[in-house]
Formats: structure tokens, sequence, C-alpha cells
């Protein structure tokens, strides 16, 4: 069985999910929404937990470092394959502080790249990077589906200074994103499995998309490499991203909420607006569920309120296919035009 159709209902439609005192967010107007279990991918816990090997080296293409599994899971001293694609870290970027304020780099990468289930740091304004922090330590910005490990910035947000989390966003807002995603439209998707909190192939084999979008890595061992250039592909259903565009373009609620109105004309973001063109789309699409069911509530995304409101789980999807597969910076998107 790979395909579990299990459910939660947004907390926003119904009052019986268990969330602490300190975690219930405000009820809204929003019509109900079921937030599908397959957009949330989360493993039960490994048992028991097996300590990493400190003795093999282990290598990522093109990159002349080495390293063991043990330093690759190292969050204060982070595995850094590619020294030369960014400047020097900062200290919370790279070493972070004990016990708990792990490095920044270790979970969004060195060069802000990010991975599908924390995303991407590089290029937002450095005030929106500060405003979520302060949004995921005060429980304003939490996830739609209440058992996603994705909460962990959470204790991260709550362990880390102001003074840290203001250098680390002035680092990461001076990044630019630069990996493209492949979106695949497809009937039949390759058979995955969930490790930890992410798709990965599972041997030969097909079974129908039906109606999912599914992020998967190259390899999963190169993304627990923390390897930042394993390319991702999400498979969606076929004509996805047409719809998506559509849309994005017509405005999905009344036309001011067309993407292009705040996120810019290319979605490359406008002002405190964060871009969005070229994200993991499987995270676009989780950001889009936790605003429709307001389990992010912070200030600012009163905003997207009237964009998701009306949003059906197959617009999510659309929306999330053709967001994340428009070229994700400026330079991409000249290099491209230079090229033709
Ligand atoms: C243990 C892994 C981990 C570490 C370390 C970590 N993050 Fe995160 N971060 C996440 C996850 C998971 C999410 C996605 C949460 C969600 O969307 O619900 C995230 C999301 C974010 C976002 C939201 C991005 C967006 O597009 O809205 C920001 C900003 C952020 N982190 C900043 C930081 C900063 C700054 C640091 C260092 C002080 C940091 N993170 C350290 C795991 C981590
Ligand atoms: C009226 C202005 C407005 C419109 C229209 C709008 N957005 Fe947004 N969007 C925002 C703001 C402001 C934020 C930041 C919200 C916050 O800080 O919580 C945001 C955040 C987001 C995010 C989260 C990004 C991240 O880093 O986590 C996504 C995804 C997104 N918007 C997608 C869309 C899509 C897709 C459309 C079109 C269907 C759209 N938005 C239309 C204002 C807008």
């Amino acid at each position: 069985m790979i395909k579990t159709r299990s459910i939660w209902i947004s907390a926003a439609s119904m009052s019986c999910i268990a969330i602490s005192a300190s975690h219930a967010f405000a009820q809204t107007a929003r019509a109900p929404f079921i937030v599908p279990a397959w957009a949330f991918p989360t493993a039960p816990a490994a048992s028991p937990a097996q300590k990493p090997d400190s003795v093999v080296l282990h290598r990522v293409p093109n990159a002349a470092r080495e390293y063991t599994m043990r330093q690759v899971g190292n969050a204060f001293d982070i595995p850094d394959w590619f020294p030369p694609s960014h400047p020097q870290m900062p200290a919370p970027v790279q070493y972070g502080t004990r016990p708990n304020a792990r490095a920044c780099g270790f979970c969004h990468l060195p060069d802000g790249q990010g991975r599908p289930e924390n995303g991407t740091l590089a290029g937002l304004p450095s005030e929106y990077i500060v405003k979520q922090v302060r949004a995921f330590r005060d429980s304003t910005r939490l996830a739609a589906n209440p058992a996603s490990k994705t909460n962990s910035m959470h204790l991260v947000a709550t362990s880390t200074s102001d003074a840290d989390v203001s250098i680390a966003a002035e680092y990461f807002s001076k990044l630019k994103l630069t990996r493209r995603n492949i979106v695949r439209e497809v009937t039949q998707v390759p058979r995955t499995k969930i490790e930890v909190m992410l798709y990965a192939y599972d041997g030969a084999g097909t079974e129908p998309i039906d109606g999912r979008l599914i992020e998967v890595p190259e390899t999963f061992e190169r993304h627990e490499l923390r390897d930042p250039t394993v390319v991702y592909t999400t498979f969606v259903p076929i004509g996805s991203i047409a719809r998506g565009r559509r849309l994005a373009t017509n405005g999905p609620n009344t036309p001011a909420t067309a993407c292009a109105t705040c996120h810019g004309p290319q979605l490359l973001g406008k002002d405190a607006v964060p871009p969005i063109a070229g994200r993991s789309p499987s995270n676009l699409l989780r950001q889009l569920m936790n605003f429709r069911t307001g389990a992010r509530h912070d200030s600012l995304s009163i905003t997207m309120a009237p964009v998701v409101e009306k949003l059906t789980e197959r617009d999510m999807v659309s929306l999330a296919a053709y967001v994340g597969s428009r070229p994700p910076s400026v330079s991409v998107v000249a290099k491209q035009k230079k090229g033709r």
C-alpha cells in the first residue's frame, strides 16, 4: 500500500484536532479544506536510532571534499561540499549554538538553496526571513498537518538569538536561487516510498499519479549527503502547468489575486513580498495549504488570505507546478534569453 489516503481535517474547519493551546490558531471563515496526507510526507522515526558512521568517506559528483556520515550529520559544524559556490558563511549559518540553535546551513544548505522539506532561503528579502523566524517562534506560522516534522523550525526559532537571525538573514538575502526544478506531467508516476520527510524512488514500476504532486531527488543518498547540486523532479498530473498558469495570471479569486500583482511580473518577488518562481513545488504546495487552513496566520499572511480562500487541492497542485517550473532568478532568465 503506497498511496496512503489518510487525511487531516483542517483545524480551521473542525475543532477536534489535538493542538496544544499555544499552537491553536484563529478560527477563520474559510471554506473547509481537507489536508491530504500525501502532501506532508513523514516517515515514522527509525528505531533504534543508529549512530552515524564515522569511518567511511563519502563523495558527491564534482566535489573535491570527502565527509563521513557523522560529519554530514553535524548540525554545529556543517558539511560544505562546494565552498566557492557562496561567500564565507557567518557563524549562525555554519556553526549555530549548542544545544538547540542548529546552524541554518545544516538544513537550508550553505548556499541557501534549501531542500524540499525546508525551503529555499537564497534571495528571500532579509526582513521577510526575520519575520518568518519570528512567526515560527510565536507559533503564528505552523504546518497544516500538525504531525509534520516541518515544525522543526520552531525549536531553531526559539533557540536562536535575534542578533544571529539578523546576521543569517542578511547572508541568505544576498544569495541567488539557482536551482531549476524539473516539473514533469505524467499519468503514471515512478513508485516511491517515504524517507524521513521526502519521497524517494522505490525500485521499478509505476503507479497512477492520481491528482498528486510528488517531488523526488535523483538519488536519496545524495539528498542525505546534503549535496546542493542534486536535481529534484516533480511529477504532476497532465495539464497542471497550463492550468496553473491560467489561475496565476487571471487570479484564482478576483483579478487582484493574480500572483504577479504582489510577487512581481516574473514572480521573482517585490519589496518584502518573497520570490516564489522556481522554488520547490512540494514546498510551494505545502505553503498554499498552510495559508489555506490558517496554519500560517502571521500578520503579513493575511495578504494571502483572499488568494487561497477558494483554492481546491487540484488548484494548489496546478499553481505549485506552474510557479515551481518558472525560472528562479533574473540571471537565469537573462541567460536563457541570451542562449536562444
Ligand atoms: C533542523 C533544520 C532547520 C534548521 C537548522 C533551520 N531551519 Fe529554517 N526551516 C526548516 C524547516 C523544516 C522549514 C519549513 C517549515 C514550514 O514551512 O512549515 C524551515 C523554514 C524556514 C523559513 C521559511 C522560508 C520561507 O520560504 O517561508 C525561514 C525564513 C527559515 N527557515 C530560516 C531559518 C534560519 C534563519 C535558520 C538559522 C537561524 C534556520 N532556518 C535553521 C528547518 C530548519
Ligand atoms: C495581494 C498580494 C498577494 C497576492 C495577489 C499573492 N500573494 Fe503570495 N504572498 C503575499 C505575501 C505578503 C506573502 C508573505 C506572507 C507572509 O509573510 O506570511 C506571500 C507569500 C506567498 C507564499 C509563501 C512563500 C514562502 O516563502 O513561504 C507563496 C507560496 C505564495 N505567496 C504564492 C502565491 C501564489 C501562487 C499567488 C497567486 C495565485 C499569490 N501568492 C498571490 C502576497 C500576495
